[in-house]
């Protein structure tokens, strides 16, 4: 990107900017840049592919919301939307069930900007500047686009790695999960870091770089409280797994040492 947007320290790098950066996105700064190539570095020494951990979590959630648009589900609200990629989640929703509602929210103003201009000629779809710090401000928005009376899939894929308070993290679920009705559903993905990790100085390292992007902060967690999202639910099949394994054809190749990678997990409102 040549223009800086109002509002915008382009100095200070972007985790949304970054994962657009991952991607092979176009929407970045030289900080974002930087940033971004710190840590696909730092992950290479693992052994491990960032890339192909951000594609394989895309791949994920595109597997997810045509599962969810197969099942009857037509009101998707995707919570840290990221910036416009291929396939973003109201194309998915849409091509199986054209007229699905999807509102997406996001606190990062360069997301705003491209969502808008991407969404301002489809009816069924808004973009919402929200903060996944306060779910109650973001659901009582999203009721303004969806009918919380009958089925609602909540998204949250690859952002409560960006907050590091467990005991916050497990409010927000909860608050999200709360106004869901029956046939609802809760999808996440979130980046973890095997427990028996040999080179905890470059995980050290990478959360250094997180601790100096806008969201300050990065917090890998382990599959068991991941899975702890979805207690009470009917966890989908596979359950919580690397993403790649997520109801996926194409056979699982492990990630390098330590880094871990992407967890994800689907399951229904009872
Ligand atoms: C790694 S991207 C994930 C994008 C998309 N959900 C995906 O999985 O492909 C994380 C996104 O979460 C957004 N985000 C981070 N913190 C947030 C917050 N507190 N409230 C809302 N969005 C947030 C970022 O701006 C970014 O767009």
């Amino acid at each position: 990107m040549t223009e800086v947007p109002a509002g915008i320290d382009p100095t200070v790098p972007s985790v949304a900017r970054m994962y657009d950066y991952y991607l092979g996105g176009k929407d970045h700064f030289p900080a974002d840049r930087e940033a971004a190539e710190q840590i696909i570095a730092l992950a290479g020494e693992l052994g491990a592919d960032v890339r192909e951990m951000a594609l394989a979590n895309r791949g994920f959630l595109i597997r997810a919301v045509e599962h969810l648009a197969r099942s009857g589900v037509r009101q998707f609200l995707d919570i840290g939307t990221g910036l416009p990629t291929q396939d973003n989640v109201h194309q998915v929703a849409q091509r199986v069930a054209p007229g699905a509602k999807v509102v997406y929210v996001d606190n990062d103003p360069i997301v705003l900007a491209h969502a808008r201009a991407l969404l301002a000629d489809n009816p069924d779809t808004v973009i919402i500047d929200g903060d996944l710090h306060d779910p109650a401000g973001i659901l009582a928005s999203a009721a303004e686009h969806l009918d919380f009376s009958r089925p609602v899939a909540v998204i949250v894929a690859a952002v409560f790695h960006f907050f590091p308070d467990d005991e916050e993290v497990a409010r927000i679920v909860a608050a999200l999960r709360k106004p869901l009705v029956s046939g609802g559903y809760l999808v996440v993905s979130h980046a973890y870091v095997e427990e028996d990790s040999t080179v905890p100085e470059k995980v050290e390292e990478a959360r250094g770089v997180y601790r100096r992007t806008r969201s300050g902060a990065i917090a890998w967690r382990d599959r068991e409280t991941v899975r702890g999202y979805f207690d009470g639910l009917e966890l989908l099949e596979p359950g919580v797994v690397p993403v790649q394994d997520w109801r996926n054809d194409e056979p699982f190749t492990p990630p390098g040492l330590g880094m871990g990678g992407v967890l994800g997990g689907v399951a229904r409102v009872p």
